[in-house]
């Protein structure tokens, strides 16, 4: 597992698009999985940078990680009223990039039928050839997706209950601005499952800033566990690039070594 640790937010997210970026370079057709939330928003906006410089995305394919049930884009609604982790994806990134429709996959929010929904994904990821690149960032609670506290290491994608401080945490990043009540949030999800997201050949997991310190501390450090869903991290066999900016770090009892691993792997060209 390598673990690297940048300046601020600005390094960490330069640093992670830097990392897709390789990946398609080396596999114009590669599979990406990817993921919402703050965490990632810079990294995007690198990534799209990349891309007016040249980077191709047409052959690229995408399997997001979630999506809330029962949102989603709906003909006839406003779109500002539309809270999706889909509207996420394509303001943040997709409607930026020259990816093809046919090769972006988001769980379905509207489904009628959310178990076969499910299912089907699983299905589409594995005639995909599997995802090649992971992009995960880290739930107040540990959480990867939506596995909350308790999910089952070796899940699949599934409709879960959200906690209280999944709740909380959407809340005050997304839904208070949107002025939605608490009361209005969706309180399930569709996610990828641990299990889904521990196949996948490489995992690039980002984190930022002071609140995520003792959470990363415990996922990486700590024993692997249930109730920190990402801890699973330890038990992947592929890649695995951790990228923290020094606040996220700032609680890992190992920072230096990882420190010198990386300064010694450049030395060496590894
Ligand atoms: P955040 O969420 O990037 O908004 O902190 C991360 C997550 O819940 O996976």
């Amino acid at each position: 597992m390598d673990i690297i640790i940048r300046d601020d937010y600005e390094q960490m997210s330069k640093y992670a698009a830097e990392i897709i970026a390789g990946h398609i370079k080396a596999k114009p057709d590669c599979v990406l999985g990817l993921a919402t939330g703050s965490t990632p928003i810079n990294t995007y906006k690198e990534l799209i940078k990349i891309h007016k410089q040249g980077l191709d995305f047409s052959r690229v394919r995408t399997f997001n990680l979630d999506e809330y049930l029962g949102v989603g884009p709906e003909p006839g609604k406003p779109y500002d009223l539309d809270q999706s982790y889909s509207r996420f994806m394509h303001e943040e990134l997709l409607n930026h990039i020259n990816i093809k429709k046919e090769n972006i996959h988001i769980p379905d929010g509207r489904t009628k039928d959310p178990k076969k929904f499910c299912m089907w994904y699983e299905e589409e990821i594995k005639k995909s050839g599997g995802i090649d690149l992971q992009l995960l960032g880290i739930g107040g609670d540990g959480h990867w997706g939506f596995n909350e506290p308790g999910s089952s290491l070796g899940s699949r994608t599934a409709v879960v209950a959200l906690t209280q401080q999944t709740l909380d945490d959407n809340y005050n990043a997304f839904y208070k601005n949107a002025n939605i009540e608490r009361s209005d949030m969706p309180h399930f999800a569709i996610t990828m499952g641990i299990g889904t997201i521990l196949d996948a050949k490489n995992i690039l997991m980002i984190a930022n800033g002071k609140k995520k310190a003792d959470i990363i501390a415990k996922c990486l450090e700590g024993p692997i566990t249930s109730q920190i869903t990402s801890s699973a991290i330890q038990l992947h066999s592929g890649g695995i690039t951790v990228v923290l900016d020094e606040d996220a770090a700032s609680k890992l009892t190992n920072a230096n070594r990882y420190r010198h691993i990386e300064k010694t792997k450049l030395q060496y060209g590894l």
